[in-house]
């Protein structure tokens, strides 16, 4: 039984609503499930884990949130994270996933193994929902 974190960022609650979805697939595959708002999260949350979930809606400039998940995703820079198995969700108003490209990029060059992504245009529709539970089933298998 593998461990998962989902770790995400959300206000409006369209990143949640994907969070809750990945952890739906994840738990098909019986895994241990922790997950969390980046304000209760802490580094341990990721290097005890087999996997990992990171969501942020685009903000500020199309960029991740930057007064919590900014500074969170920050204290993996120097880390050995040795690639650990990671997917990115996220929800951006209207830069058309900018943010998650670079966010993505930023992540494999902190050595983290991105094994896929899913990014939607505010709250995601019935067919985003179905990916994101087949991305957490295929994250910790
Ligand atoms: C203060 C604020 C700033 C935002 N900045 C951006 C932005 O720079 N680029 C973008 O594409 N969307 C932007 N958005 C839209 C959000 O990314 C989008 O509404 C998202 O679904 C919010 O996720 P949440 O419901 O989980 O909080 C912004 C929204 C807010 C409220």
């Amino acid at each position: 039984m593998g461990k998962l974190s989902i770790i995400y960022w959300s206000n409006g609650g369209n990143v949640e609503v994907l969070a809750n979805s990945i952890a739906e697939g994840a738990k098909n595959q019986n895994a241990e499930i922790n997950i969390k708002h980046v304000c209760d999260a802490t580094i341990e949350d990721v290097t005890e884990a087999d996997a990992v979930a990171f969501g942020s809606p685009s903000m500020d400039n199309n960029r991740i949130e930057q007064h919590e998940m900014e500074p969170f995703i920050n204290q993996f820079k120097l880390l050995p994270n040795k690639q650990k198995k990671i997917i990115l969700f996220g929800s951006y108003g209207w830069d058309d996933g900018k943010f998650m490209v670079d966010w993505i990029q930023r992540m494999k060059d902190y050595d983290f193994n991105v094994l896929g992504s899913i990014t939607v245009k505010e709250s995601p529709s019935e067919e985003e929902l179905i990916k994101a539970r087949k991305l957490g089933e295929e994250l910790i298998k």
